[in-house]
């Protein structure tokens, strides 16, 4: 049956509202599932419903709340294993059609060295777990992930661009083609995605904006500002050895680093089994243009 009613869960963070849009244009019809202590605004657009949880998201109130949906996305930070869990568990019990989780990963999280790297990323592979052996035992559940590269679009920092200061970092010789995607398209993944449940069962889909390199980027940011930008040369094994030790004493900065090498080295999707362009649809942006939109940001 198709899919009409949707539960977003995480509308205020960096990628929900992306997907909120994304699902409005797409027609259906969404429900905002938020923590009854929540501060967010909840200022969403017309048609939108708000249902406020208990905050540890219990099963039971989930069950009642999830009445008469049909598909659950999750959108806050991957690290929230347990209420994904739970949005699941409760999700099967009331035959959900299909549940994607908080996956959107810069990196695929399956692979020996992201775990080795980032062991947050065993998190994502762990949900993934859950969901199979969920689907596995219910007739009517099953799962989507979606894997989209870094978001391009969310701030030029985290791809070691400083347009403001007109510099930037480049690993290794800066020609490793990574795959990346704007929040806009990761939107449009997920609405293509509920659009086509049977093509999207049970997997893994990669998207992206399109696949480039370090090298095309400096580029690409130089002729959009018109100027020259300052690029520093950084040797990715020397990073990666220097930043692993600190990562593991529980340093965030550091981790996020390890996430910009994995990104940006690890992440070419276009030779992908489950590479998903074509069959959800959606078509490459344009590089230049996705750069002017950030630097007008
Ligand atoms: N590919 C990339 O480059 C990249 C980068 C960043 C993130 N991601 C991925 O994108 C996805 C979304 O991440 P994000 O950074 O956008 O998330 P985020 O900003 O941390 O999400 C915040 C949202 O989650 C809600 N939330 C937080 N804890 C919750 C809980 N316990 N129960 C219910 N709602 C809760 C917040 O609600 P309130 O507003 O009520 O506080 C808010 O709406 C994740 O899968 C993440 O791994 C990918």
């Amino acid at each position: 049956m198709a899919i009409k009613n949707v539960v977003l869960v995480g509308a205020d963070g960096k990628l929900g509202p992306a997907i909120l849009h994304a699902l409005l244009d797409g027609g259906f019809k969404v429900t905002v599932f938020k923590r009854a202590s929540s501060k967010s605004p909840s200022n969403y657009p017309d048609g939108v419903s708000v249902a406020k949880i208990t905050d540890d998201f219990p099963v039971d109130e989930l069950v009642k709340a999830l009445h008469g949906q049909d598909a659950i996305v999750v959108t806050t930070a991957g690290s929230q294993v347990d209420v994904q869990l739970r949005l699941a568990e409760a999700g099967a019990k009331v035959g959900i059609q299909r549940f994607i989780p908080a996956d959107f990963g810069s990196c695929d999280s399956s692979m020996a060295k992201v775990q080795e790297l980032v062991p947050l990323y065993k998190q994502k592979t762990e949900v993934r777990d859950y969901l199979t052996d969920l689907a596995n035992k219910n007739d009517k559940f099953a799962w989507t992930a979606i894997v989209c590269g870094h978001f391009f679009d969310w701030s030029p920092e985290f791809l070691h661009i400083w347009p403001k200061e007109k510099r930037g970092d480049i690993l290794d010789d800066g020609e490793t083609k990574f795959s990346t995607s704007t929040l806009a398209q990761v939107g449009r993944a997920t609405a293509a995605v509920l659009k086509k449940p049977d093509e999207t069962i049970n997997k893994v889909v990669y998207v992206q904006s399109f696949c480039t390199s370090q090298n095309e980027l400096a580029k690409a940011f130089e002729k959009a500002s018109g100027s020259k930008f300052n690029w520093s040369n950084i040797k990715s094994e020397e990073f990666e050895r220097e930043q692993k030790p600190l990562a593991d004493k529980g340093s965030a900065e550091a981790t996020e680093e390890l996430v910009w090498i994995l990104g940006a080295l690890y992440s070419n999707w276009e030779d992908r089994d489950t590479f998903a362009m074509k069959l959800l649809g959606l078509e490459n942006e344009d590089l230049d243009a996705a750069v002017q939109k950030v630097l007008s940001q």
